[in-house]
């Protein structure tokens, strides 16, 4: 198991964000993080790469455990809900920087750079200071940012935000790409459409706690549908059947 987040709780002022979640992503896999606004996904994200210490419960990725061995975290990628941007830096610059933090070094960052560069279209950029780009184009750069060290597990909150149809296609294709080299990748998302043509499982979240986990075709069937359905509308079941 790659990602592995057991019975987690987290609170904000004596609130609970996340009330008890399970979830597990397997190598080989793109898992999709699905719920409502406020369900607790971007909570559950930023306690699977160890921004935010759990309450209770455990999170282990690739078989460490978060609050005890961090060490996991050079080998993951993570592109935030929200990226914030060093915007005085240019688009080289700050890849450059990531790569390093990484642990890359010498040639085989440059080659990293320009990888990730050509990926996301970002070649006649790079000299670009990062503060007069598009929102999308900012997106490009902290997505490619996110994988420039080839990371095996990639941890992904709501990806698509601002990207256009072109660049959602390359973020797909590599995520595919991950899981197909054996590494697991973890997207938080509300474009149902989007996200069913790439993960293969997903875990619905509803206030906090995982309502349905499973394959695709399982949560259709829990669902009471049939494998014909779309994934919106397992959602959109599952999700109303709590509120009745
Ligand atoms: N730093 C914080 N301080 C206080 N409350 C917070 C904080 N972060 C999240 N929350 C609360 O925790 C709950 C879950 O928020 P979270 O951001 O995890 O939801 P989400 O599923 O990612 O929603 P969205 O789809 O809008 O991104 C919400 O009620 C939110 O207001
Ligand atoms: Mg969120």
């Amino acid at each position: 198991m790659m990602i592995e987040v057991k019975d987690l709780w987290k609170s904000f002022d004596g609130e609970p964000a996340v009330r008890g979640l399970n979830l597990t992503v397997r190598a080989g896999s793109v898992h999709g993080l699905l719920g409502l606004n406020g369900a607790g996904k971007t909570t559950t994200v930023k306690c699977v790469v160890g921004l935010l210490r759990p309450d209770r419960g455990h999170v282990r990725v690739a078989g460490r455990s978060a609050t005890e061995d961090v060490s996991y975290k050079s080998l993951i990628g993570y592109l935030p809900e929200n990226p914030s941007l060093p915007e005085y830096l240019t688009v080289r610059e700050f890849l450059v920087f990531v790569a390093r933090l990484k642990g890359l070094g010498g040639r085989e960052l440059q080659t990293s750079v320009s990888e990730v560069a050509e990926l996301f279209g970002l070649n006649g950029l790079l000299d670009k200071l990062i503060f007069g780009l598009s929102k999308g184009l900012k997106q490009r750069v902290a997505f490619a940012s996110a994988i420039v060290n080839d990371p095996l597990i990639l941890v992904l909150d709501e990806p698509f935000n601002g990207l256009d149809p072109e660049v959602q296609s390359v973020a797909k294709a590599e995520m595919k790409e991950i899981s197909k080299r054996g590494g697991s990748v973890l997207v938080s998302t509300h474009l149902l459409d989007t996200i069913e043509r790439v993960c293969n499982s997903a875990t619905i979240v509803h206030r906090g706690k995982d309502l349905a986990s499973g394959s695709l075709e399982e949560l259709k069937r829990s669902a009471g549908l049939d494998s014909s359905a779309s994934l919106e509308e397992a959602f959109l079941r599952t999700v109303s059947r709590v509120r009745e």
